[in-house]
């Protein structure tokens, strides 16, 4: 081609995509391979269409998806030879091409060939999932094929995003949606947060109190007025019928759910159910469901009816999260106030030689941990388990100081890299654009505060999961990264999704997206494609001048 029709194409192209640059293609995570043949424009799919896939299931899945997308229902063949000479789309789920893409079992390789044609390769059903994620994306915009060719595979095995239901309680059809946009943006990990100070959301069986007392609080702080009690009691949890399905939910879209159960400390909805649990011994022991924010003192107490208890909670766990190779044990915020005044406490400090109540937090998170193992999981917890001592089997999530990261690498455990720097989607985006109305607070919602926690999407973008400073044999020890949406402010699910989006987009692309491929203006290109999904499903999302884009 002369290069006179080379620019009248790219210029074609510019006007048809909306001002993608020259080669890009509408899809994120921005896949790690792509060639563009723009001189052949894009081929609208239609009905003349017919997907060919061995696998029955998997091309029913490619059919009802590509249905809901563009309204067309196309015919699925088992094999070439029973299609008839119309456009295939062949999904080849099977492949062993010797291509790194295309080997690696979340990878693939997707052909658009000049007749509308679609050759999609991949190793496991996993890839070929994939591939169809990219595919949607890429007929989003006007039902049409660019001619195009995509070798793409994860840069992390950990993409996570993490759902705390402990502050609010969103409920299966949340959840749900939620699990939905990660599939499309090829997030696999749904870390989902079940307990907390103020609200036990997972139905145990053996422990009926958990959920008759432990799911309800007596009031709530105010919207916009944080010390007030709102006078409205609050609660709610999953049934475990309500769990299998939506780990069966999950399972289907690529993703795996790792339960978070909160141990030692945010743990006052526990204790408030079986009160023998905690620090009986201390004074003024009253546990209650915590009615306000914030960090709070009660603690398990280290004696044996809690190991039992929480055995047999782990049990339960372990038995309705069957596909999730790690239980995440929490670890995080437990002051050890409760315990230094405890005398039970301090008699198992002496008894068994630890040193201070910081060891007989690791030391305590170590029974569980054995326990864990002996059903075939593994922990995680957050950074603090490494305070008294980190056990050398366990994955920790470095959300405080990168430090943490750096002494974990070398102690040869994997980590998972969260840090509230960039990774925390309960702070505001900007403050400043905040709207107008108290169902928008935040948890810095005051501009007089020097460094008020903001992360903007630009800052979520620029995340390296690596962290400087790893040696390179290492770095395999970092497994991915992933953005926390703490609820505490987020009253419902509409106010929350205006947290999650558009900054999912950008953790999605982080954690998938080789490092060479991340490019910040060519996201935002990406980017309208995206919102304008989020329009069509009716979620809500921050606007890029800070308005919600759905009224609550
Ligand atoms: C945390 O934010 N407390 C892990």
């Amino acid at each position: 081609m002369n290069i006179r029709k080379l620019l009248l194409a790219a210029f074609a192209y510019s006007l048809l995509s909306g001002g993608l640059a020259v080669g890009e293609i509408n899809v994120i995570p921005r896949p790690a391979q792509i060639v563009r043949n723009i001189a052949s424009g894009s081929i609208p799919l239609g009905t003349s269409h017919v997907i060919v896939c061995t696998d029955a299931a998997l091309g029913r899945v490619y059919a009802d998806t590509l249905f809901e997308w563009t309204g067309l229902r196309l015919a699925v063949h088992p094999t070439a030879a029973t299609a008839t000479d119309r456009p295939v789309i062949v999904v080849d789920s099977a492949s062993r091409a010797a291509d790194t893409h295309v080997s690696h079992p979340e990878g693939y390789a997707l052909e658009v060939a000049a007749d509308g044609s679609v050759r999609i390769e991949a190793s496991a059903r996993a890839g070929a999932f994939y591939a169809l994620q990219t595919l949607v994306q890429l007929i989003a915009q006007d039902a049409a094929l660019p001619v195009v060719s995509i070798h793409d595979s994860p840069r992390f095995k950990w993409r996570g995003m993490h759902l705390d239901e402990g502050r609010h309680f969103f409920g299966p059809v949340a959840v749900k949606r939620m699990i939905d946009s990660m599939a499309l943006y090829k997030l696999n990990i749904l870390h989902w947060h079940l307990t907390e100070d103020q609200g036990w959301r997972i139905e145990i069986k053996k422990y009926p109190k958990l959920t008759q007392i432990g799911s309800w609080r007596a009031n709530s702080p105010t919207p916009g007025d944080r010390n007030k009690p709102d006078g409205v009691p609050y609660g709610g949890y999953y049934t475990q019928d309500e769990i299998r399905e939506i780990v069966a939910y999950a399972r289907q879209r690529g993703i795996t759910i790792i339960p978070e159960i909160e141990i030692p400390g945010h743990a006052a909805a526990a204790i408030a159910s079986y009160p023998e649990l905690g620090n009986t011994d201390i004074e003024s022991y009253a546990p209650k469901v915590m009615e306000r924010w914030g960090v709070h003192p009660y603690t398990f107490a280290p004696k044996e009816k809690t190991f039992r208890f929480l055995q047999d909670v782990f049990d339960e766990v372990c038995a309705l999260f069957p596909d999730s190779p790690y239980i995440h044990i929490g670890g995080d915020e437990a002051p050890k106030k409760q315990w230094e005044k405890s005398a039970f406490a301090q008699k198992v400090i002496r008894e068994n030689n630890l040193k201070d109540e910081m060891e007989l937090q690791s030391w305590f998170l170590a029974r569980i941990e054995k326990h864990i193992n002996a059903r075939g999981r593994r922990i995680i917890g957050w950074d603090e388990i490494q305070e008294g001592g980190l056990s050398p089997t366990a994955t920790m999530m470095v959300w405080r100081n990168w430090k943490w990261a750096l002494l974990a690498l070398e102690k040869g455990n994997d980590i998972i890299m969260t840090p509230t720097s960039h990774c925390y989607l309960d702070y505001a985006e900007s403050i400043e654009s905040l709207p107008d109305d108290p169902y928008y607070e935040h948890v810095d919602n005051n501009l007089t505060k020097r460094t008020p926690r903001q992360v903007p999407l630009e800052k979520i973008y620029q995340l390296e999961p690596v962290p400087e400073g790893t040696p390179p044999d290492r770095e395999k020890q970092v497994i991915g990264c992933q953005a926390n949406l703490w609820s505490e402010y987020l009253f419902d699910w509409n106010r929350a999704e205006y947290n999650l989006y558009p900054r999912l987009f950008a953790m999605a692309e982080v954690a998938w997206s080789p490092k060479a491929a991340r490019d910040w203006n060519s996201f935002q290109q990406r980017l309208p494609s995206a919102l304008r999904h989020l329009d069509q499903i009716k979620a809500n999302y921050r606007r890029p001048d800070g308005l919600p884009a759905r009224a609550r």
